[in-house]
């Protein structure tokens, strides 16, 4: 079957012919439709799990994927053959990955089926990046009239968040650079600030000076969120992805929130998938290119939302 490949660590990302896996007694057997691409996927190559997870080379990539039980294991009792199905194929060993034509997949794992009217290739946007930003509307807890600043809100997760936070009620504030503003807005930002033009506390400061109640930080490196946080009221909350937060400094003022990672578990990811399904959600896909462009997409700057690989 045809896969996106690293050798070894830091290798070049290539395709290549790999064999087509089979499903122990517990595990679905998913032939892929469409996967998701994500920053953590380069990260992944480069060895962010080295050490963490073990990994067989050549190492498949990809975490997000969606497609059709193509087999199940003898002991498989929550899925059959033919069931539309999204979910996130790293499990260990590392290196079994969506970005291929078939991946499995143990039934417990993060893996759900996918409603009638949401099709393969928004499914296979959502898990990281949509259940990401769930994740964090849930844990900061937003209340109608809170007032949240969004930094990186142009790419994968900040385009879910954007809309997930205004549903809470939130009146949202986006980074946006150039043209990009007018997106923002129509996925439910209330106004936008452009960071390539003055440093974003400032712009804040400027229009809010009592601050704002959350920060959630998709991209800054500390020394650039450390000046962010000086937005938030007392009693607010911080949220870094990025794991650029000083937990203890947030402490001392009475913040809230930290370091980040969401747990992308199958549950958060089955309540998006109605949320979208509902309409409630739209799926912000930017850009849908084929498997073997995957070389050249991935860690490609300025996301605007989610590019989809096509199997
Ligand atoms: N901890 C977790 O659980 C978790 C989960 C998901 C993702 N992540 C990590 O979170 C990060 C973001 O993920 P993503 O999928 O949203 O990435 P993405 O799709 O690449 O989006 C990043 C966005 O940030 C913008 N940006 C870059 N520099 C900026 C700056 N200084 N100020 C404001 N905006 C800026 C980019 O556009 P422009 O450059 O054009 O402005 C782009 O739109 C990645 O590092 C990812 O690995 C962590």
């Amino acid at each position: 079957m045809r896969a996106i490949v690293v050798r070894k660590f830091g290798d070049p990302v290539e395709l290549a012919e790999m064999p087509v896996p089979e499903p122990g007694a517990q595990a679905v057997k998913v032939q892929l439709d469409a996967a998701g691409v994500n920053p953590f996927d380069l990260k992944m190559a480069k060895g962010i799990l080295e050490g963490k997870l073990p990994h067989d080379f050549p190492a498949i990539l990809g975490v997000d994927g969606a497609g059709s039980v193509a087999a199940v294991g003898p002991d498989v009792t929550k899925f059959a053959v033919g069931d539309r199905v999204v979910g996130k194929f790293l499990v260990p060993p590392a290196g079994h990955g969506s970005f291929a034509e078939y991946s499995v997949l143990p039934q417990d794992a993060t893996l759900v089926a996918i409603p009638e009217s949401i099709t393969n290739l928004a499914a296979a946007a959502l898990p990281t990046a949509g259940v990401t930003a769930q994740d964090l509307v849930d844990a900061a807890q937003i209340r109608p009239g809170h007032t949240v600043l969004i930094v990186g809100a142009t790419g994968g997760v900040g385009s879910f968040l954007v809309q997930l936070a205004n549903i809470a009620g939130a009146h949202v504030i986006a980074t946006a650079r150039g043209d990009t503003a007018d997106r923002m807005t129509r996925l439910g930002a209330a106004e936008t600030v452009d960071y390539s033009r003055a440093p974003v506390a400032d712009s804040v400061r400027f229009t809010h000076p009592g601050g704002v109640d959350v920060l959630f930080d998709l991209v800054s490196p500390p020394e650039a969120l450390a000046p962010l946080t000086e937005l938030v009221r007392e009693g607010g909350a911080v949220y870094s992805i990025v794991f650029s937060a000083d937990e203890a400094a947030l402490r001392e003022r009475g913040l809230r929130g930290g370091n980040f990672e969401s747990k992308g578990r199958a549950p958060e990811l089955a309540r998006l998938l109605a949320r979208v399904a509902a309409g409630d959600v739209v799926v912000p896909i930017d850009a849908t290119v084929p498997l073997e462009e995957a070389p050249a997409v991935l860690g490609a700057a300025g996301a605007r939302g989610k590019t989809v690989l096509a199997i």
